[in-house]
């Protein structure tokens, strides 16, 4: 009877540490714990609005780039840009628009116009105060699509 007992102990301890391991495996890790906070940095979506709003009007006030504006659709640029930020910043969204190669290949665009717009886009960014932290994040996605719009 004892042994029985010590037996079924044994099979309940098993059992409760394979149920640790089971949660432990099944639940969020620490990235995907904390996978949309640079999305929270931004301050969700009302943030990431914000922020490409203002960029879109520093844009367009920037001598060193504004003539690339003069024929697009700013509405429709700027929703797919709230679209694909939300996204990079890990938030809810799926970008809908081109891929970067195809949006930008007819534009000949050089080292210095994606500067200065990632320049804008910092500028945008400290006006509403977004953390560095986050800011870095983002500039760290972006800054490897730089091969693939720059052209000239
Ligand atoms: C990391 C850098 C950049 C990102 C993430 C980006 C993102 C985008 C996106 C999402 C679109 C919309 C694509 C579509 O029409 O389906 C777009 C289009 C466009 N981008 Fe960029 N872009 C970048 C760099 C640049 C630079 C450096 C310039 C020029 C200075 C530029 C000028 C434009 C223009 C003029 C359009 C087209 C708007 C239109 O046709 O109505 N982009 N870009």
């Amino acid at each position: 009877m004892k042994r029985m007992l010590t037996m079924i102990a044994l099979t309940v301890t098993a059992a409760l540490a394979n149920f640790a391991n089971a949660q432990t495996a099944t639940s969020p890790d620490t990235n995907t714990a904390t996978s949309d906070a640079v999305f929270q940095d931004f301050g969700g979506k009302p943030g990431i609005s914000k922020v490409i709003d203002d960029f879109l009007g520093i844009w367009q006030e920037d001598p060193r780039i504004s003539d690339k504006l003069k024929d697009a659709d700013v509405e429709r640029l700027g929703s797919l840009l709230k679209e694909q930020i939300t996204q990079l910043t890990g938030g809810p969204a799926v970008y809908s628009g081109r891929d970067m190669k195809t949006a930008h290949q007819a534009m000949g665009l050089h080292n210095a116009d994606f500067n200065a717009l990632a320049e804008d886009l910092q500028h945008a960014m400290d006006k509403n105060g977004v953390p560095s932290r986050a800011q870095n994040k983002l500039l760290a996605k972006l800054a490897p699509m730089e091969h693939v719009i720059v052209t000239k």
